[in-house]
């Protein structure tokens, strides 16, 4: 159940020095892939990927997979659970995905619910038993949909069921401003780009205050300098 205001923080990413870098910052929860994420990663092998991604950061780990049908979802998912214990699978918000996440619980794998873009889906994935369900936020805003409306309505129907303990990861997350807004709307994981969270941190002020507080600093040790000289 979403308890909403408690929202960790995920990378968005295959990308390995992303994710070194991130989780030197201390924020880091988890890390979620999917198959476009992967293909930026030229060269670079599944599995040896996801492993190394466990190495970095321990936390749920999302690895996707690309059958259509619950049985290959399934075959791909226990392939996935072995790599390491910290690895959900991703299934898509198909009446084939709900199969694979009801399967796979039973076999103690944890599911993410991806592709989500209606509370019926997360509804009927939480009801099948996936771990998280995985709105995407950018891609319905992109077509002049509310994405923080879904992530409210999903967040809203959640909280009336005390049966459901599916938790709400808000992806496609495109800008600052939606990570508050998903944390807000009762997400209980936003999953970000590294670009998201390097604007996060980003502000004119901070660059400013920075040079001031440095450049007063250097004028007052040059005046004690100065003062040295003459005493
Ligand atoms: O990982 C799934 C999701 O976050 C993808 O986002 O930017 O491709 O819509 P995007």
């Amino acid at each position: 159940m979403s308890l909403g205001g408690s929202v960790k923080i995920f990378l968005d990413t295959a990308n390995l020095r992303e994710i070194e870098e991130a989780a030197s910052w201390g924020v880091l929860s988890g890390v979620t892939t999917n198959p476009s994420l992967m293909a930026r990663e030229e060269g670079a092998d599944f599995q040896e990927t996801i492993q190394a991604i466990t190495r970095l950061v321990d936390g749920p780990i999302s690895a996707e997979t690309v059958s259509e049908d619950a049985d290959g979802m399934v075959k791909e998912g226990k392939t996935y659970a072995a790599w390491h214990p910290n690895v959900i699978v991703k299934v898509p918000a198909t009446l084939e995905g709900l199969k694979a996440v009801a399967r796979l619980k039973d076999e103690g794998i944890r599911t993410n619910v991806t592709l989500c873009f209606n509370a019926n889906q997360a509804l009927l994935a939480a009801r099948a038993g996936a771990f998280v369900v995985s709105p995407f936020v950018g891609r319905l805003d992109d077509i002049s949909e509310s994405g923080i409306e879904l992530i409210q309505e999903i967040a809203d129907v959640f909280a009336m069921d005390r049966e459901i303990e599916t938790q709400i990861l808000a992806a496609s997350i495109r800008h600052p401003r939606h990570i508050l807004e998903v944390a807000k709307a009762g997400a209980d994981i936003a999953t970000c780009p590294f670009k998201v969270l390097v604007q996060s941190m980003k502000h004119p002020l901070t660059d400013k205050g920075i040079d001031m507080f440095l450049d007063d600093w250097r004028r007052r040790e040059a005046v004690q300098v100065a003062s040295a000289g003459t005493s």
